[in-house]
């Protein structure tokens, strides 16, 4: 029998195969579903700094203003689409969703800046949940902000967050920086527990008949992997934080590989979105023949395996590797 537990944010999980955030965990039977099908943890889709401030805009605007101007003024908010569901309602949802599973539930937080908003990790903590994941996702398009501003609001938001709760807190983050390594440090040394690679950027398409710019929200596939996979390689035994791996998990392959790399968790969103949620028993199913036919007794004893420190080869994760690989690519004749 082979030994697929692992430890993650301090809890301790079935198997290293989590569920990220997903309209799938909007419901609180399909979360159960996930849990049939052996998922180790879920973490529930996220609550929007905007959706927040949109809240407390309002009620402002009703106690202060009347009703007559809040039309307009809301008007300039962000439309927040379907997510303009009150933050209440959030908190409420988490709570049904703990009464109802038995594996750890992760709430997750997504906003940019420190503010009043961050006090519903308390909530969220109250609510339940066995950890709190941090969403930071920022487009810096403004060329006067440069990237140590940046990386110290980052730094600030963290430990604003920490400040509101006890459970453990991970960090979600985009791999668009200059100094990976230095930034994934400071917002361990900020009290992150963990940090989760990499958030994937929803990037704008354009409609050409109707010249219009249109949001396309593209699932990925096992390539999306190597991206994550180098950096947690790299990064492995090098913080005091747990990594976890998203962005690229389909296949009973995809989890070995982040687990060899350093992955504390392998976290998992397309896969289910694509073949359905009973994926996760087929990757789980495969992960355990594997490790049977190549005779691994446990997790930990794969884990960061595969990592920069372990590996005979260091280089073949930095620019040393370049020139080979480009050099070794076959073109047709
Ligand atoms: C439809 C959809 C909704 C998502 N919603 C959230 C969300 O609310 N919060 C969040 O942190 N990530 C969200 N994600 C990102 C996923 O959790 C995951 O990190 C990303 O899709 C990469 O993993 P994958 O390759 O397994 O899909 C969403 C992804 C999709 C496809």
């Amino acid at each position: 029998m082979v030994d697929l537990t692992t430890t993650y944010l301090g809890l301790k999980l079935k198997n290293p195969l989590v569920a990220s955030p997903s309209p799938y965990s909007e419901k609180v039977d399909m979360v159960k579903r996930m849990e049939d099908a052996g998922l180790s943890a879920v973490v529930l889709y996220s609550l929007f700094e905007e959706q927040i401030i949109h809240e407390s805009l309002e009620l402002d605007h009703y106690l202060t203003q009347g009703t007559e101007s809040f039309a307009e003024a809301i008007s300039y908010l962000p439309d927040t689409g379907k997510y303009s569901l009150k933050p209440e309602r959030y908190v409420e949802h988490l709570r049904k969703v703990k009464q109802a599973v038995s594996i750890p539930v992760i709430g997750s937080l997504n906003g940019v800046s420190s503010g009043g908003w961050v006090t519903w990790a308390r909530r969220i903590e109250e609510a339940g949940a066995d950890a709190l994941e941090l969403n930071i996702y920022f487009l810096p398009n403004d060329p006067q902000i440069n990237s140590l501003q940046l990386e110290h609001s980052y730094a600030a938001l963290v430990k604003d967050v920490k400040e509101q709760v006890s459970i453990p807190v991970a960090v979600k983050l985009s791999p668009f920086f200059t100094t990976i390594p230095n930034v994934m440090t400071s917002l361990v040394d900020a009290g992150a527990d963990a940090l989760v690679l990499f958030n994937r950027f929803y990037q704008p398409d354009f409609d050409l008949e109707a010249l219009e710019v249109t949001p396309n929200l593209v699932l990925s596939n096992s390539n999306d992997l190597r991206l994550p996979l180098r950096w947690i390689a790299m990064l492995y035994g090098r913080l005091r934080a747990d990594l976890a791996l998203t962005s690229g998990v389909h296949t009973a392959e995809d989890v070995i590989k982040g687990v060899m790399a350093g992955a504390s968790v392998t976290m998992t969103t397309s896969a289910l979105l694509k073949y359905g949620i009973s994926r996760a028993t087929d990757i789980l199913e495969g992960l355990k023949t594997w490790m049977e036919e190549k005779e691994y007794e446990s997790i930990t004893q794969m884990k960061g395996s595969m990592s920069q420190r372990a590996v005979a080869e260091p280089g073949a994760f930095e620019r040393a590797n370049y020139m080979k690989v480009l050099s070794s690519f076959k073109a047709l004749p």
